[in-house]
């Protein structure tokens, strides 16, 4: 009898590690990935032909573009920094928060390249706190066709329509 007593307490006890080990992993979930899309651009074609961004936020699926976007069509993913800050309804954005956009053919199905935001300084500063790549290519990253803070080819658009700078409707469809 008293033998039994002490398996029953061992195992409530093995069930207590059990159950502070999964709470534990939880807590990992949340810190992966915060701040880590690159903004060298050869650090971040590696990052992004890894599909690396593949485990953010994302919308549902590929659709045509909304409103004036150039961007043909697409698939907007975006870090837990950003995602968190959109919840949060704040009106800019911290250090960190990325976005990433799959760029597809009409198709929606080939993959043609990304289109990447990610903010760099605390203050937005007219665009210049944001760096901002885009690349028509999924092989080759030494040529990317936007690569640096501020770009006026693309800070124009992305200055209206959005919160600070982000322009996809949110919570995402
Ligand atoms: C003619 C206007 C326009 C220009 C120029 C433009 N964008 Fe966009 N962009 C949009 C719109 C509108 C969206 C919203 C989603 C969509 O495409 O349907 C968007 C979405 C994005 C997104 C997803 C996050 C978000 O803000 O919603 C990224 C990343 C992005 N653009 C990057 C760029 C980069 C990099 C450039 C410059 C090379 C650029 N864009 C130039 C209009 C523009």
């Amino acid at each position: 009898m008293r033998h039994q007593l002490t398996w029953k307490s061992s195992g409530i006890l093995l069930l207590g590690l059990a159950l502070s080990g999964a709470a534990c992993s939880d807590d990992d979930d949340d810190t992966e990935n915060t701040g880590d899309v690159p903004t060298d651009a050869s650090e971040l074609f590696t990052f992004l032909s890894a599909d690396n961004y593949r485990s953010f936020a994302a919308e549902t699926e590929v659709h045509s573009p909304n409103g004036n976007s150039p961007h043909k069509d697409v698939r907007v993913f975006v870090n837990s920094i950003l995602e968190d800050s959109l919840k949060a309804g704040n009106s800019e954005h911290p250090v960190g928060s990325a976005s990433v956009k799959e760029l597809y053919e009409a198709d929606k199905t080939t993959l043609m390249g990304w289109a990447v935001m990610v903010k760099t300084n605390a203050q937005s500063n007219g665009g210049q706190g944001w760096y901002w790549y885009e690349i028509f290519s999924t092989t080759d990253g030494s040529n990317p066709d936007f690569d640096g803070n501020g770009l006026v080819a693309c800070i124009g658009c992305h200055a209206t329509g959005g919160t600070d700078f982000f322009r996809t409707p949110y919570p995402l469809e």
